[in-house]
């Protein structure tokens, strides 16, 4: 059986690898995310250039992207993209004329869900609502192991509810978007208001980005909180809380068994999904007299994008193959 490739299109990084039938990943290789300014052309230069080096290496069956955008329903274009320069961008055609593979075009928190149901925390559940705090918040829902994708591609555009009316801008173009307060953004966002206002809680926060704002990232705000640091550790907190007040509106939505919450800021574990399953607890409708979804941190890390892809490529394939 031939593995399959698959690569996850973030905000900021392009996460490749080569996956095989049981979701392992047997090699890798990664590229930055061309910034929002470039083209469309420059990301797929990038995305063939990283198939190509994958391909030298292994004779792969065919390529599954997950792209941070929004899907269209036969799965080919990337109708558009809050972060990235896509608008209307033929992305499985583009990605096929250069590589020669067959490609494979699906959301990237879809492709993540999927990777979860298939391989990880969400095995064996039936109902699985799943969402990836990341630049953005990515959403997917699974309903009886089939992904559901909307009548128009774009389903589980979860991280564009609007949640505080009036509220921050979102790169989308609305205010109040819920990616806006639960996101790595969100929390990058915060941690510079405080370094930027001179607050005195900030003063860690401030030490570790040497007084330059823009050189905090997520991952250092969350490297602070897990050494102690109140202000970071407050900065997760309320990340979780705006996390778990999401989570009960879609559990009132959708009433899923299981809410999974991946993403790169989901590493920091119970500093964030502590505090997010107090404020689920507390918001969710209903409560005490219904039965409550569970909430679990996604299992297979940042490599679940890439992996779900590569595995919806792989049962492309296969289905064409059965169908011939
Ligand atoms: C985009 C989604 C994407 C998510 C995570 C959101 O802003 O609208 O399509 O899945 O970010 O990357
Ligand atoms: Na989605
Ligand atoms: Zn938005």
């Amino acid at each position: 059986l031939r593995p399959t490739i698959g690569i996850d299109i973030g905000g900021t990084k392009v996460a490749a690898g080569v996956v095989d039938a049981e979701g392992r990943v047997i090699d890798r290789a990664h590229r930055e995310t061309p910034s929002k300014s470039k083209s469309a052309q420059v990301v797929e230069d990038t995305i063939a250039d990283v198939v190509a080096e994958l391909a030298a290496r292994h004779h792969a069956l065919a390529v599954g992207i997950g792209a941070a955008g929004f899907v269209d329903g036969t799965q080919s274009s990337v109708l558009f993209a809050p972060h990235l320069a896509w608008r209307n961008e033929p992305l499985r055609e583009a990605v096929h004329r250069r590589t020669r593979l067959p490609v494979v075009v699906d959301n990237d928190a879809n492709a993540a869900a999927w990777a979860e149901c298939r391989f990880g925390a969400a095995q064996g559940e039936s109902h699985v609502v799943c969402v990836t705090l990341g630049t953005g918040i990515g959403g997917a829902l699974v309903l009886d192991g089939v992904l559901h994708r909307g009548r128009f591609g774009v389903a589980g555009e979860f991280g564009h509810m609007v949640i505080v009316p009036g509220g921050h801008r979102c790169e989308c173009g609305n205010r109040g978007c819920w990616e806006q307060y639960a996101s790595g953004n969100a929390l990058v966002r915060e941690a510079r208001e405080l370094v930027v206002n001179g607050s005195p809680v900030g003063h860690r926060i401030a030490e570790a980005c040497e007084g330059d704002p823009r050189r905090i990232t997520g991952p250092m705000v969350s490297e602070l909180a897990r050494e102690g640091d109140p202000a970071a550790v407050e900065l997760l907190e309320d990340v979780g809380h705006w996390l778990g007040t999401g989570l009960a509106n879609l559990a009132a939505a959708l009433d899923p068994g299981l809410l999974v919450v991946g993403g790169g800021v989901s590493d920091v574990g119970d500093l964030m999904l502590g505090p997010a399953r107090t404020s689920l607890r507390r918001t969710l409708t209903g409560r005490g007299f219904r039965p409550e979804a569970g909430l679990s941190r996604a299992a297979l890390g940042n490599e679940a994008g890439l992996i779900g892809a590569a595995d919806l490529a792989r049962r492309e394939r296969l289905r064409r193959r059965d169908r011939a």
